[in-house]
């Protein structure tokens, strides 16, 4: 998958930019808060997802304009696409975007249309980082391959908050014991789905990130990946989601809630899954050094790209935002000779921290404005 050209006015700190790019690789380069991400971001909103940072719609429109264009055209393996996002500050609600032409009802809509893979330098602690992180970084995975899953995801988050909030009131009196029960279904319902989907994804990415662990480590350390329940003992050969496992997730949870009402909040379920990484059978978020976490982190992202272009069949666009610079010239020069088949974006601060960049395409980006820059 390529992105083509990319048309952007009033998103964030853009102006007027309107791009070309190079079917593998296209550096963007400038000084900080100059509009790097954010031009990343325009992009990355075109996949159907939400900002990878978290922004807010309301937050897409650039603070002295009244909306925002974003106008990209992309080739899959079949043909040209054109996707069109618009969004003016007086009716954020009704934005407009459009797939070829037509016009879609929701932004969501877009999902699976054109597929990336964004890696930031938060996704460099992965590894170490909070439990949290791994499951969004899961849920992401398995949605991008899976579109219901999002949906799914979604709803559980909101029964759990409403499961919590009447664990408070039952507390306070205001509730009764038994309201639990249908929130539990529920739970139940939507936790052995997700479980069996997080299950099926890690054994995938168990297999790829290994083989890449082990290139990277020159066959001297071995990585392992567990998913972590705290609802199932065991998650191998069972997909019986709505029959035995949907019973044992409910038993949990009713042998759970007096406990959970002394303190106030769920104690088992999916959103409390965690992914273990270990090298050489240590967990590495313990044992592992800082650079073996890194290489931990890096080759989990990768092996994400190399499933999503498995499944889809296509290579997905790779998005690198301040990554490379945080690296080390052999974990650099790794990452680069694993994704030199797809197309790939880059930021950077300065381009000669990173290296083997001087092919494809350079722009630079400066006060909102892009434009390429021809080496001579
Ligand atoms: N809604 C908005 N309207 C106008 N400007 C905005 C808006 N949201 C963010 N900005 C500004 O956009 C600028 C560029 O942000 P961006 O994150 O793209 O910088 P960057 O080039 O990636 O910098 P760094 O190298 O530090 O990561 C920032 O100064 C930020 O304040
Ligand atoms: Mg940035």
């Amino acid at each position: 998958m390529i992105i083509k050209t990319l048309a952007v006015d009033g998103f964030k700190n853009l102006k007027d930019v309107n791009l070309s790019f190079d079917k593998s690789l296209n550096v963007l380069c400038g000084e900080n808060a100059q509009g790097k991400t954010n031009l990343i971001e325009s992009m990355w909103i075109c996949t159907g997802l939400k900002s990878f940072r978290g922004t807010k719609d309301k937050d897409f429109i650039g603070l002295e304009k009244d909306a925002f264009h974003i106008d990209l055209y992309f080739e899959d393996k079949q043909r040209s696409q054109n996707i069109s996002f618009n969004m003016s500050k007086n009716n954020i609600k009704d934005k407009s975007v459009f797939l070829n032409g037509v016009k879609l009802n929701a932004p969501s809509k877009l999902f699976s249309s054109l597929n990336c893979v964004i890696f930031t330098p938060e996704d460099l602690e992965l590894s170490k980082g909070s439990p949290e992180n791994r499951r969004r970084f899961l849920d992401l995975s398995v949605c991008q391959i899976k579109r219901s899953y999002l949906g799914v995801v979604n709803k559980y988050d909101d029964i759990i908050n409403q499961r919590n909030r009447l664990l408070k009131n039952i507390a306070l009196g205001v509730s009764q014991k038994d309201e639990l029960d249908v929130w539990d279904e529920q739970l139940a319902k939507l936790g052995s789905y997700i479980s069996v989907l997080r299950y099926a994804y890690t054994k995938k990415l168990s297999k790829t990130a290994a083989e890449l662990y082990r290139d990277i480590t020159l066959g001297k350390e071995e990585l392992s990946l567990k998913l972590f329940s705290t609802v199932f003992e065991k998650l191998e050969g069972r997909d019986d989601y709505s029959g035995e496992m949907y019973e044992e997730y409910l038993n949990r949870l009713k042998e759970n809630a007096d406990e959970d009402l002394r303190l106030g909040y769920t104690q088992a379920g999916v959103h409390r899954d965690d992914l273990v990484t270990y090298i050489n059978g240590l967990p590495s978020r313990e044992y592992g050094s800082q650079g073996q976490n890194r290489s931990v982190a890096l080759v989990l992202k990768l092996a994400q790209a190399y499933i999503l272009s498995d499944e889809i069949g296509d290579s997905p666009v790779m998005l690198l935002d301040d990554v490379l610079s945080e690296l080390d010239l052999i974990r650099q020069n790794f990452v680069i000779s694993k994704i030199k088949n797809m197309q790939v974006f880059i930021t950077c601060c300065e381009k000669n921290k990173v290296s083997k960049l001087n092919m494809g395409k350079f722009f630079e980006v400066k006060n909102g404005f892009a434009h390429e820059i021809i080496r001579g």
